[in-house]
């Protein structure tokens, strides 16, 4: 079988928000094919990007007295805790702002430009006269052309999915003063899309059987032309005028390219950016983005959600095919993910919160598997059932997977000093016929029919729990002239549980890294279903692999967020309290359990302390919390404690507290302590200290 070499992508979010499930849900869909595809032995990249530009981002940066760049960065900080909280491993993100996508959107736009493919018409746009500007798209509402479906933004319909401009909206208003907007004159820049070259070009592109039926079909309604033989592609204009966060167009001071001409030009920026950072070649592939770009082989993939199917089947590839780029291979459209069938907002998400759920401490390659579960390969919604997550996840990873090993490694490890042993014909029967399944679980991977995969791995787990039930290793074990066959079935037990583990790797990459390391072996992937750990092999010893949901998890999950962690009602303020109360007023107000993990407590080790000159308050710290370089805090402790007694000792101290310049220095953190309510009255400061056993650096949580 000969290498593909895959460049795949998932939409680019807008760098205006946080992600929400339906982008993870999108990213762990991506994520699982190109773990299955690399598994396979093919050679992939991987990346993604900020959707950094437009009117939105520009106006919301203004909003919070950002300018649009320190917006989208800090908005890209956040990116991360997501994907690595989600397992979901980009090779690259880059943002559409990144010089590479400025360079590649001016030099695509004077390619369709010679093509002659760029006119510029006058055209009367809606401005808020209230406001005094143009309104971008997003910006005015109203009523869909096609639809009539209320509610509808200026460029494209939620509902019918059409694409339009905004003055063809009926009853439309701005969303941003509630003003009816006015038509005012500019020029503006198109693509003409309706040249027939253009439209024989997409009739193929999109007709010729690689898109999904759906994704074809309702491609094909776009592009029949009306009853006055009207194509139904009309051209598409893209510039926008300053003021607008964007890319100027060569040649055009004042005009900026509106955000969906650059924005999937952001797949090749963020590849490039890879390429350029040595990416490719630090994994042996010495060529650069252009030469990667024009290898005939290299084989392009978008996995998108079905609202931008529209940018993606027919702008898209005309861009690239016009400017003398390689087309997708093919765009891979998704539905909608609904939580208990409630539709989510695309700006708000729905009812999960994806770092909610990880600072839970709930696992993520939970959520990875029911997503799993859910998805195949057609452009259906998917809900998120609170009750069917918790049933399946159980019933199938705990019930039928886990419990394959939990209930045999024990034995190897006790009984057999860790080795495997010799699998009696129906043990080498059962490990035989799931290794004969690699083959059309590789493929269901390849068609993303992630559902099918599951279920067949799930039937196989079915067999295997069979073989399990039929021999009761617990009672094999009990009788000591039947441990030969209690090696036996465990041993074959093992083998399935190691090809299980296998065909999962794609969906569950941490859990399987954990159970190559408990069964020591290399790094799996799909050839290595063909051969087995065999007779003698050493295995380390089992350790439980994943834990159980807990039903009492969804419920704080889907609390809302200021009752989160308030299962018990927070005891009221007694209304009055004595002096001798130690705690003083009480606190007023709960915090949820969000708001508490925002509070990095460490462990730290007091590597020197020491009054400070002319202050009869402070002392001077010097604390390890497992960083490279020591902090400096400075302390109100000096009547309490002698510096030479605190040197040595462990103490708790707070270590993302932003740093306060004092008079005598900055202080990189606070050292917690306990005082009585009335410190008049009962003067004392106790400095907190962990239990032995509590080391520098350790979290407490
Ligand atoms: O719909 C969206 O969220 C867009 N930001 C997707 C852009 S995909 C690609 F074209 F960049
Ligand atoms: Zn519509």
């Amino acid at each position: 079988m000969s290498v593909r070499q895959l460049f795949v992508t998932t939409a680019l979010p807008y760098a205006n928000g946080n992600f929400h499930i339906g982008h993870i849900m999108e990213y762990i869909q991506a994520d699982i094919w190109v773990r299955a595809q690399r598994m396979q032995g093919h050679q992939v990249y991987f990346v993604g990007a900020d959707d950094a530009h437009g009117a939105p981002i520009m106006i919301a940066a203004e909003k919070v007295g950002k300018t649009p760049q320190q917006f989208v960065a800090d908005i890209a900080q956040g990116r991360q805790q997501y994907l690595d909280g989600f397992h979901v491993a980009f090779d690259n993100w880059h943002s559409t702002d990144g010089p590479e996508n400025h360079a590649l959107a001016k030099e695509i736009f004077l390619e369709l430009q010679k093509e002659g493919l760029i006119t510029t018409k006058t055209i009367e746009q809606f401005f808020d006269p209230e406001k005094s500007m143009f309104l971008p798209d997003r910006f005015i509402k109203g009523e869909c052309p096609k639809c009539g479906s209320q509610d509808q933004y200026g460029d494209s319909c939620e509902n019918c999915g059409a694409v339009y401009s905004p003055t063809e909206l009926k009853n439309p208003r701005s969303t941003l003063s509630g003003a009816t907007p006015v038509l005012k004159t500019s020029e503006h820049y198109f693509f003409k899309l309706s040249d027939p070259k253009c439209l024989a070009f997409l009739q193929t592109w999109t007709q010729d059987g690689k898109l999904q039926s759906e994704v074809a079909n309702k491609v094909r309604e776009w592009l029949t032309p009306d009853e006055e033989g009207k194509s139904g592609l009309g051209d598409w204009d893209i510039s926008r005028d300053a003021p607008y966060f964007g890319i100027e167009i060569p040649n055009a001071p004042g005009k900026y390219f509106y955000v969906w001409l650059d924005a999937p030009i952001g797949y090749l920026a963020s590849l490039k950016n890879y390429f350029d950072k040595g990416g490719p070649k630090a994994r042996g592939d010495a060529r650069s983005f252009e030469q990667y770009m024009n290898d005939e082989k290299v084989e392009q993939y978008h996995f998108i959600g079905k609202d931008i199917t529209y940018f993606h089947t027919l702008f898209w590839p005309a861009t690239l095919h016009f400017s003398h780029r390689k087309t997708p291979n093919n765009v891979f459209v998704h539905g909608f993910i609904t939580v208990s069938g409630e539709k989510m907002s695309k700006s708000r998400g729905t009812g999960i919160d994806p770092l909610k759920f990880l600072s839970l401490g709930m696992n993520p390659e939970w959520m990875r598997y029911y997503i799993a579960a859910k998805l195949n390969a057609k452009v259906e919604d998917i809900d998120f059932n609170p009750e069917d997550f918790v049933a399946r996840v159980n019933a199938d990873l705990i019930g039928k997977f886990i419990n394959i090993a939990s209930r045999s490694a024990g034995f190897i490890s006790k009984r057999f000093e860790g080795k495997m042993g010799h699998l009696s014909e129906e043990g080498a029967a059962l490990v035989q016929h799931l290794q004969q399944s690699a083959g059309h679980i590789a493929t269901s991977f390849e068609q993303r029919e992630f559902g099918k995969v599951l279920r067949d791995i799930m039937l196989l787990a079915d067999r295997v729990n069979e073989y399990v039930d039929a021999h009761k290793p617990w009672e094999l074990a009990k009788h000591a002239d039947q441990a030969a066959q209690l090696h036996q079935v465990c041993s074959a037990c093992i083998e399935s549980f190691r090809l299980l583990s296998l065909y999962l790797k794609p969906v569950l990459p941490a859990l399987v890294r954990e159970v190559e390391g408990f069964l020591q072996v290399a790094p799996m992937d799909f050839a290595s279903a063909q051969t087995i750990l065999g007779q003698g092999h050493e295995i380390g010893v089992y350790k439980h692999l994943m834990q159980r949901v807990d039903p009492l998890m969804m419920d704080k999950l889907f609390e809302a967020p200021e009752a989160t962690s308030a299962s018990v009602p927070a005891p009221a303020a007694p209304a009055h309290q004595g002096a001798g109360d130690p705690g003083g007023t009480a606190i007023e107000g709960v915090i949820g359990i969000e708001d508490f993990s925002k509070v990095d407590l460490r462990i730290a080790l007091i590597t020197h302390c020491e009054s400070v000159p002319g202050s009869t308050k402070l002392l001077r710290l010097e604390l390890d919390v497992g960083e490279e370089k020591t902090r400096q805090v400075f302390s109100g402790i000096a009547a309490h404690y002698k510096p030479e007694d605190l040197i040595g000792k462990l103490t708790v101290m707070v270590a993302n507290l932003a740093p306060r310049k004092m008079k005598f220095g900055a202080s990189e953190g606070m050292v917690l302590a306990a005082s009585h309510g009335n410190e008049k009255e009962h003067p004392g400061v106790f400095v907190l200290s962990p239990w032995p056993g509590a080391q520098a650096g350790m979290r407490i949580r």
